[in-house]
């Protein structure tokens, strides 16, 4: 690979507002977690874990008060229910999500189509062929007609044991200046810019 986690460098996460949801958002993620609540039981999907919706809406809100994204590209790698991704819709960017879990992947357009809200929920998978053995090609694949790097903010709830892939997917293609959100349990976040 081109650049190792150096190529990351760490920016302070901005302070959130602490105001009020607007109800229309408080209205969507109350719905979103009774609708993973009721697909839990249904389904078992190892890989999917929710973020705390009202955590990662205040920290993309705050990102944009701070102006610290270069523009309003926003992809989520590994986009479960969608909940990220249609927070960043709800706020005003630009924004895709990438499932590769089609049970998941057609939950979040639902949920999406319930708000009304406008967001690029894709099924398929946002690794290229060649991550795990470092060996990616020099120009990223877009096999969904775009390549999930090509955005100004990356959000991801990575596995611990994914986390290193996700950091080094993203130092290898995303350009100078792109924000990489990553979210771990709990109120844990970060935020980092490639240099
Ligand atoms: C821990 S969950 C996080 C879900 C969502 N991002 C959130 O924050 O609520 C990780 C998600 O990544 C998906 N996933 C795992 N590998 C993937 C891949 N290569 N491409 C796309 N999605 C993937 C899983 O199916 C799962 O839904």
């Amino acid at each position: 690979m081109n650049h190792g986690p150096s190529a990351l460098e760490n920016v302070p996460l901005p302070e959130l507002s602490g105001g009020a949801l607007p109800a229309e958002v408080a209205e969507f993620l109350a719905d979103a977690q009774r609708r993973i609540g009721d697909f839990r039981p249904r389904r078992r999907i190892a890989e999917f874990q929710s973020c705390d919706g009202a955590l990662i809406y205040g920290t993309l809100d705050a990102i944009r008060q701070a102006g610290l994204a270069q523009g309003p590209r926003f992809c989520e790698w590994g986009s479960g229910f969608g909940v990220a991704t249609c927070c960043a819709a709800l706020l005003g960017m630009q924004a895709h999500g990438i499932e590769i879990e089609e049970e998941l992947h057609r939950e979040a357009r639902g949920l999406a189509a319930a708000h009304g809200i406008e967001a690029g929920l894709h099924l398929g998978s946002f690794k290229p062929d060649g991550l795990y053995e470092e060996r990616l090609p020099d120009r990223e694949p877009a096999p969904l007609g775009f390549a999930p790097t090509d955005c100004d903010l990356v959000y991801a709830y990575p596995w611990p044991a994914e986390e290193r892939w996700v950091e080094a997917l993203f130092a290898h293609y995303a350009a100078p200046g792109t924000l990489l959100l990553t979210y771990h349990g709990g109120v844990t976040q970060k935020l980092r810019r490639r240099v």
